[in-house]
């Protein structure tokens, strides 16, 4: 069974991490097989598994029942659920509850979106022995307050608020970070500033890790997958080679490349 100390130690030694979204016991028995660092259900799975807008109509209970599926699919691997939206926002007792049913039903550690505003939230469930992994940048529940699915940091401001939310949140105790959708730059500034593995989409190739949705990684959203993504199934046999071509590319740092990346201003 991988742990989130295992996940540190590895990313320690520079060893990049691969992980992808997984919402059934079929698929993480497959990325469990092909040897996936870590398996992250993420409330993506309103859009494309729900087909939703957002992800913001996705309920506890709906989390509690795919992070059960997965947990059953993959036995060993390292699995992180989301928090969804309005299920942790209001304080931090009500975020502990959440936490805990998704820890009951088989997620080892859950994530949560936010800056500064996260910091009480993540100490105080990370001090009652709850492993929590932030998620700074674009946090796609707050798309209607961003305005849309938009590349943050990408001005002095902004970016020094990020570098700054992320120290903080590490300090608070948060184990690990999702970094999503900022410049590779400020990417690798937090980086190399927290000591905790950071885990990008969207943020360049200096992350400690990376992490798609399977949907997009294996081809099956429909129409145009976010420019960071990559439908490795384009040149692969099968779902299998599929996968094992991702976690190649991101353990060798051939994924993501510039093209799946944005840079400042
Ligand atoms: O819900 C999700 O799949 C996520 C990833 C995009 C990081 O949060």
């Amino acid at each position: 069974m991988s742990t989130l100390p295992d996940l540190q130690q590895r990313a320690n030694r520079d060893e990049k991490l691969a992980m992808l979204t997984c919402y059934d016991a079929s698929f993480a028995a497959r990325l469990e097989a092909a040897g996936i660092d870590a398996l992250l259900v993420g409330d993506s799975l309103g859009m494309v598994f729900q087909g939703q807008t957002s992800t913001l109509p996705v309920s506890l209970d709906e989390m509690a029942y795919h992070t059960a599926a997965v947990a059953r699919g993959a036995r060993h691997t390292f699995i992180i659920a989301d928090l969804p939206f309005g299920s942790y926002q209001e304080n931090p007792g009500q975020a502990l509850r959440s936490a805990a049913r998704l820890l009951a039903a088989g997620a080892h550690a859950v994530k949560l979106e936010g800056g500064d505003v996260m910091v009480e939230t993540a100490a105080f469930l990370s001090e009652r022995g709850i492993p929590v992994c932030a998620h700074l940048g674009l946090t796609p529940q707050s798309v209607h307050a961003l305005g849309g699915y938009r590349v943050q940091g990408k001005d002095d401001a902004s970016a020094q608020q990020l570098l700054n939310d992320a120290k903080r949140l590490t300090l608070a105790g948060a184990g690990m970070m999702v970094l999503e959708a900022i410049p590779a730059r400020l990417a690798e500034q937090i980086t190399t500033q927290v000591p905790i593995p950071t885990i990008g989409i969207g943020a360049g190739s200096a992350c400690n890790g990376q992490v798609l949705v399977l949907y997009d990684a294996l081809g099956i959203t429909p129409g145009k997958i976010p420019r960071f993504a990559h439908n490795f199934m384009a040149g692969s046999h099968n779902i299998e080679e599929a996968i094992s071509h991702y976690i190649q590319a991101v353990k060798s740092g051939t994924f993501p490349g510039a093209a799946h990346s944005f840079q400042p201003g």
